[in-house]
């Protein structure tokens, strides 16, 4: 939700912290600040706005020497974007600054205690508690001090710590939020992700939750909440530095749009292997396979639309009943589920709070969780019981393409799989759905090509109000995709319904000029469509359409069509998002929206 970076080495701190930073604006970008430790005492600069105004008001870090520090980049939770609640936050005295990812619950209940105590805050956020129970608890030993207010917060926590008694260390801690840590060349660096150290080190500790750690130019030490010291093993990272990088395009939206034949082909052909597919991280033998009585499936935004359309898939392939919920509903509706269910979570940056909380509590239950994630190593990717890693690279842009992309290729093997293995889907099946697969990247290819022509068509409708999308069946899942990303980039009020739902209330709303999206790709389900977008289109309606290749029929419905190529039917979803994602992109891109960052959100939503 919020970015953390600190380091400490023999380099000028605040140029390093800036250039973290900006690889972890995505993850929030109201507010930033950096405190650097300048000799003698500890400056900071913190400012409203986007990470651009604190690169000028350090003239890109110049302003601030030292060589021991730590940035933060802000998704506001407690206290609305300002100079004052921007991060770092100073203990009374300045002689202690922290900068905090995540939410701590009881921060009232602290401050209170800390008020009695005779402690003034000047912030609204309850990051400022962090800083004043620290001073509270030190006396002289940092260590300590961190430990004691691990025991008295509640919530969740990535911290980065200076006491500037103690110049030559720099301390990290975690609790249910993401912190990676590493060696550079004469220094030691802290992150809340992976994109932020990159250009310093390739070798990266995960730490794990109530993990502290206490790093100096030359080494770097790891302790349990109790104090004792633990021995950490670091991951090498094999990203290519390039892909978190916009090589040329004008957005990271627009470059991972085109990088989706590529996430998808990466996604699927190393699981499949002569002409079988073979899911080794799935860790389940048939026998286990057929024991599944039931799918649970569990994920937030996009993701839990890839859920959507994968319920379709596994009941109408594998025969296997699926629920899919919301992460943020599903704790609280007490699901229920057995050692016979097996929940799938979905996440691109596998650090989404709810989808965590969803994953624990089914676990609690005793179900078995599959996580479907992308960023390896992540808190998803090591707390469920089995991870398959869509293989889509590091997604930037807060609105997801390339990751949803993959998500739908990684939920369509599984849900042949399961089929094949229970016997519903015989090899010639398994064989034709294969080709189909193996089509899908060209296909996309193709359709991205059309850009310049959904881009007109996107440009007549940059002052819409009101964008419907209607579908039916798997095709009403295409839609709320193609709503949302219409919605968080280009702040048009629009929303998804089933087609054949809108006339008991919704089409109230539908006067002159409104535009219907209408997604068709299902034959058996083409004619009820096609009613569908007369009633609208009667009333007034524009009626754009998404449709295959050859249903010219739907030419009488509706004033534009898209055409996408033939494909199986339960893979159709791979193609019509693409028309939909470039049409979001552009009407964004042509109300001057940033379209890489929208406003309000951010790309790691780690509190619940
Ligand atoms: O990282 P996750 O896949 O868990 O994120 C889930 C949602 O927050 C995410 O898909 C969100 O809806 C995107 N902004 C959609 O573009």
């Amino acid at each position: 939700m919020c970015g953390i970076v600190g380091y400490i080495g023999n380099q000028q701190a605040a140029p390093i912290l800036l250039d973290g930073l900006s690889k972890l604006e995505y993850r929030g970008y109201d507010s930033s600040g950096i405190a650097v430790y300048n000799g003698n005492e500890i400056d900071m600069v913190k400012s409203k706005g986007r990470l651009k105004v604190l690169n000028e008001l350090t003239h890109d870090g110049a302003t601030l020497p030292g060589t021991l520090g730590i940035g933060h980049t802000r998704w506001a939770t407690h206290g609305s974007p300002s100079d004052i609640n921007a991060h770092p936050h100073f203990n009374k005295d300045k002689s202690i600054v922290v900068v905090h990812n995540g939410i701590i619950e009881n921060y009232l209940k602290l401050k209170k205690k800390l008020e009695n105590h005779g402690y003034e805050f000047v912030s609204e956020t309850d990051t400022e508690v962090i800083a004043h129970l620290l001073d509270y608890y030190y006396h002289g030993n940092p260590l300590q001090a961190v430990t004691k207010i691990m025991h008295r917060m509640e919530g969740s926590y990535a911290l980065g710590i200076i006491f500037q008694d103690h110049p030559g260390e720099l301390y990290a801690v975690r609790k249910d939020s993401p912190l990676i840590v590493g060696h550079t060349d004469g220094g030691s660096i802290l992150a809340s992700d992976v994109p932020a150290v990159l250009k310093y080190t390739r070798d990266v500790f995960f730490i794990e939750n109530e993990e502290i750690v206490r790093m100096r130019e030359d080494s770097m030490e790891f302790f349990n909440v109790d104090e004792e010291p633990i021995e950490k093993q670091a991951t090498r990272i094999e990203w290519d530095v390039n892909a978190a990088e916009k090589s040329g395009y004008e957005h990271f939206m627009l470059k991972e749009m085109y990088e989706q034949p590529k996430a998808i082909t990466d996604t699927f052909s190393p699981r499949i292997k002569e002409g079988k597919i073979v899911i080794e991280e799935l860790g389940m033998a048939d026998e286990e396979i057929l024991k599944i009585q039931k799918i649970q499936i569990v994920a937030c935004g996009s993701a839990s639309h890839t859920g959507y359309t994968s319920k379709y898939i596994f009941e109408g392939l594998a025969r296997i009943p699926v629920e899919v919920d919301v992460a943020s509903e599903f704790r609280y509706r007490d699901p229920i589920l057995d050692e016979n269910t097996l929940v799938i979570v979905i996440s691109q940056s596998g650090e989404t709070a709810d989808t965590l909380a969803a994953l624990r509590e089914s676990k609690e239950k005793g179900a078995r969780v599959l996580g479907i994630v992308n960023v390896v190593g992540s808190s998803i990717a090591r707390e469920a019981d089995n991870v398959m890693y869509t293989w889509a690279g590091p997604e930037i842009a807060v609105a997801t393409t390339k990751a949803y992309s993959a998500q739908l290729i990684a939920l369509y093997l599984l849900a042949m799989k399961f089929a094949h293995v229970k016997g519903m889907l015989d090899e010639a099946g398994l064989a034709g759905m294969l080709e189909d697969l193996k089509a899908i990247p060209a296909q996309v290819e193709m359709l991205l090509n059309n850009k310049v022509n959904i881009q007109k068509f996107a440009n007549r409708y940059l002052a819409a109000r009101d964008v419907f999308f209607i579908g039916r069946g798997i095709d009403h899942a295409i839609s709320m995709e193609g709503s949302l990303k219409l919605k968080e980039i280009s702040y048009i009020h629009s929303e998804a319904y089933a087609a054949g739902e809108l006339k008991h209330g919704t089409i109230s709303l539908v006067e002159d000029g409104t535009l219907v999206a209408s997604v068709l790709t299902q034959k058996d389900l083409y004619k009820k469509m096609i009613s569908n977008m007369e009633e609208v289109r009667t009333r007034g309606a524009f009626v754009m359409a998404v449709t295959t290749e050859g249903n010219t029929e739907v030419e009488r419905a509706a004033d534009y069509v898209i055409y996408i190529p033939e494909t199986n039917k339960y893979f159709t979803n791979s193609l019509a998002i693409i028309p939909l994602q470039l049409f979001a992109y552009y009407i964004a891109v042509g109300r001057g929206c940033d379209v890489d960052k929208p406003r309000n959100l951010a790309k790691s939503v780690t509190v619940e």
